[in-house]
């Protein structure tokens, strides 16, 4: 039995850190053992130029702990009026790597999203040509589509057509929670790519319904039925490079979750590699762990992987903490609902 593996340095193809005091909290979290990360850019204001994303990036610099090597992938917010010629400014600098798509109200922070799709065909155009990825938060707002549906719908009513519209537009799914979505990427050609949270690999949806609700496994897109979680495990572990890390690590104080209308979001920055050690232990499969997490993104986004590598060893107990403090209150970790015993080095 493999107690020690050693991998290339993983990265996080969605992140999100936030900003100010929640950014100081979260970011050495991600910094610990992660080499870069396509950061979000739903903050408030959203991240929409290239100016923004910029000063952004110098934010998340400046936050980090001393020695820490960490590289912010910047992307911008796809708005209805952005301008294709600072998308192409910001890409050639080297400030940008992808732009983030959220259909107008479908999650945290997506007020300024996309309602009416033709708006951003001529963004989309200029991203095709210049090979700039399209992120997707992949759900339909209908308020007729059941919340459970949101995912299968977005493929064949949004994404569907943009593909046909721009063949050349490479567009990566990001965090995919169903077996349509594993089906639809499988079924395309080398322009679709999908990322997997660790969350969605380890839940679905009985884990936040069945003996009491339970706040912190609520996150969008939202987990769905068992059958579903089996595809994406399968999925994640099976070598194929259409599919890697995007942890979606999302930080919400305590009060914010814990709420009669509590926010979307799973953190799980802290202990996201101890999680994947295990459920790739678990599917037979680590050999294919260093391909999710540090080969196939990179490959993706046209990087070459991280040059320094990791040890994950198995032994006792791994003692993380549980809550992540922060001046406005404490963010609660993700608890896999099981003991870890994957250590990082
Ligand atoms: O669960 C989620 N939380 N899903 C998202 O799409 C956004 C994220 C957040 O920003 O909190
Ligand atoms: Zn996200």
């Amino acid at each position: 039995m493999t107690d020690s593996l050693t991998i290339k340095r993983p990265d996080d193809w969605h992140l999100h850190l936030r900003d100010r005091t929640m950014l100081a909290a979260v970011l050495p979290e991600t910094a610990r053992h992660f080499g870069r990360a396509i950061v979000m850019p739903n903050l408030v204001p959203p991240v929409v130029t290239g100016a923004d994303a910029k000063a952004y990036r110098k934010r998340i610099l400046a936050a980090l702990p001393n020695g820490a090597k960490f590289t912010p992938l910047m992307t911008l917010y796809l708005t209805e009026t952005t301008d294709p010629d600072d998308v192409e400014r910001a890409y050639n600098d080297g400030i940008i790597h992808a732009l983030k798509l959220y259909p107008a109200g479908a999650t945290t922070n997506s007020d300024s999203g996309v309602t009416n799709f033709d708006t951003v065909k001529p963004v989309l155009e200029r991203m095709a040509k210049l090979g700039i990825p399209l992120c997707t938060h992949g759900e339909v707002t209908d308020e007729n589509v059941d919340i459970f549906d949101r995912e299968a719908v977005f493929i064949d009513r949004v994404l569907d057509p943009i593909r046909r519209a721009n063949p050349e537009l490479r567009i990566v799914m990001e965090h995919i929670t169903t077996s349509d979505a594993v089906d639809y990427v499988k079924s395309a050609d080398t322009n679709l790519a999908a990322t997997i949270t660790t969350h969605h690999l380890v839940i679905n949806r009985n884990h936040i319904l069945v003996g009491g609700i339970r706040p912190h496994y609520y996150c969008l897109p939202v987990a769905k039925r068992q059958t579903h979680q089996i595809v994406l495990r399968a999925a994640a572990t099976s070598n194929d490079p259409r599919f890697f890390l995007g942890t979606d690590s999302a930080p919400h104080i305590d009060a914010n979750k814990i709420s009669v209308c509590g926010c979307a979001g799973c953190f799980t920055a802290t202990n996201t590699m101890s999680i994947l050690a295990h459920v790739f232990e678990d599917e037979n499969a680590l050999p294919h762990l260093e391909a999710f997490t540090s080969l196939n993104g990179p490959a993706f986004y046209r990087l070459d992987p991280n040059a320094d590598t990791i040890t994950l060893t198995k032994g006792d107990l791994v003692q993380l903490p549980t809550h992540i403090p922060t001046p406005e209150g404490d963010v609660t970790v993700f608890d896999p609902g099981f003991p870890l015993k994957w250590h990082i080095t």
